[in-house]
């Protein structure tokens, strides 16, 4: 449930008609609610109610926002991090550096020593070097890096494929049959408190059994290594929730029946379980806000152009993922059309033959379910603005991200004197 509903035949997000958000910041804009984002945190808590020892890390890379993160931090959510630059959002919104969790394929050294200099709760450790080097960096300060070892289970996780990550051919963590070897030479180093593993197979999951699955070899996993001695006190599940794209006929699994499901498999493992939802937490909290520019006549069906594009909402283009379209003000009426940016690119696409509730051109519409690996994603492309952010709480909204003009991108370039 989400709070971008009608009233009188006008869109509104909470008690705000998207008609004022559109005069007073302008289009493409993202629109969240403030409700939604807390309805979400605690409908996911509530689903793991049977989860005695937990710690809940939102995945930030699905929305960095600072708002959304203060938001979601009192809630008493932690962060879920993969950069040094995610790292210093979820501390400037506010969570403690306990509750950070660094995963992420591909850290630096440097980042490694800003999350040991922050104090962070636990590193992820992708693989054997990088565990070394931890240790190596975490000793030269005189500290001990709270870590797991990631494993990679080999479990196909149903989803898009540039959204697995989950089997062997895939860059994450360790195959899960070299893992024992792995996690035993590095619970030797004296620069790690080595207490765990983390797994994390894919995203957006309709279908619980790969992850039970891969939890199942997990727990498998964790009885092995207790039987060579290894103290294991952490596993780290990861995200990967699906959710409703479309409207009324998309029935992902529910958090109740994720939470049963993990609380049956992990039931005699006697750890404290990390979880790191993304999606399920920000997706339907946010909606892109657009224009229609134009109608244009097209061979099947007529384009409709709007001023949002692939540069804005990439996932269309890069997943081929469908994102539910209306209008702000309902009319009644249908036709069938294409939903296109003006980006120069034919996979500017957002919707192929679509039938919609009919829309002209001026016209305000909406994008739902764009709160997670939305904004986020946007980019310059086209030298066109980096759009703007929008939380609504009840009456009254905010920019909680300026729009950055093309104007702002390009002073920060220069044409170097030896080209003058
Ligand atoms: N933990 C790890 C280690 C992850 O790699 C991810 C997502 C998550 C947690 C959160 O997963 P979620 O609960 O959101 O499914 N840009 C893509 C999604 C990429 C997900 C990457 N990893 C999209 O727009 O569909």
């Amino acid at each position: 449930m989400d709070h971008f509903t009608y009233k009188d035949g006008v869109l509104h997000a909470e008690d705000v008609p998207l008609p004022a958000i559109a005069e007073a910041v302008g289009t493409p804009v993202y629109i969240y609610s403030r409700a939604t984002f807390e309805r979400h945190a605690r409908v996911f808590r509530d689903g793991l109610s049977a989860i005695p020892d937990k710690h809940i890390a939102f995945a930030i890379k699905a929305n960095p926002n600072l708002a959304v993160l203060n938001v979601l931090s009192r809630e008493g959510y932690g962060a879920d991090v993969v950069s040094g630059g995610e790292m210093a959002r979820a501390l400037a919104a506010g969570v403690p550096a306990k509750d950070i969790v660094f995963s992420g394929v591909g850290k630096s050294r440097g980042e490694l020593a800003q999350g040991l200099d922050e104090g962070i709760g636990q590193f992820n450790i992708e693989h054997e070097p990088e565990g070394a080097a931890l240790s190596e960096i975490a000793l030269s300060r005189g500290l001990k890096a709270p870590a797991t070892l990631r494993v990679n289970p080999d479990v196909d996780a149903g989803t898009h494929a540039k959204i697995s990550t989950g089997m062997k051919e895939n860059k994450f963590g360790v195959g899960i049959d070299s893992a024992p070897d792995i996690y035993g030479r590095l619970a030797k180093l004296s620069g790690l408190n080595l207490r765990g593993l983390a797994v994390h197979i894919g995203s957006q999951l309709f279908d619980l059994a790969p992850m039970e699955a891969a939890f199942e070899r997990l727990g498998a996993l964790v009885k092995q290594l207790r039987d060579s001695g290894h103290p294991i006190t952490h596993v780290d599940l990861g995200g990967g929730l699906g959710i409703p794209y479309k409207a009324g006929e998309d029935h992902p699994p529910s958090p109740a029946d994720y939470g049963a499901m993990v609380a049956r498999v992990t039931r005699d493992w006697n750890v404290r379980l990390l979880f790191e939802p993304g999606r399920v937490i920000a997706g339907n909290a946010g909606v892109l806000l657009t224009q229609v520019l134009w109608v244009k006549p097209g061979a099947s069906a007529p384009f409709v152009i709007v001023d949002a594009a692939m540069n804005d909402l990439a996932r269309p283009a890069m997943y081929d993922a469908w994102h539910d379209f209306q209008p702000v003000q309902r009319t009644g009426e249908r036709m069938t059309a294409s939903i296109v940016g003006p980006v120069c690119e034919s996979g500017d696409t957002f919707a192929i033959g679509r039938e919609i509730e009919a829309v002209g051109p001026g016209d305000l519409a909406v994008f739902r379910t764009a709160g997670a690996y939305g904004a986020t994603m946007a980019s310059t492309y086209n030298s066109r603005a980096l759009v703007p952010e929008v939380m609504v709480d009840g009456d009254q909204f905010a920019v909680v991200a300026d729009r950055i003009p093309a104007g702002t991108i390009m002073a920060a370039e220069r044409v170097p004197d030896w080209l003058r």
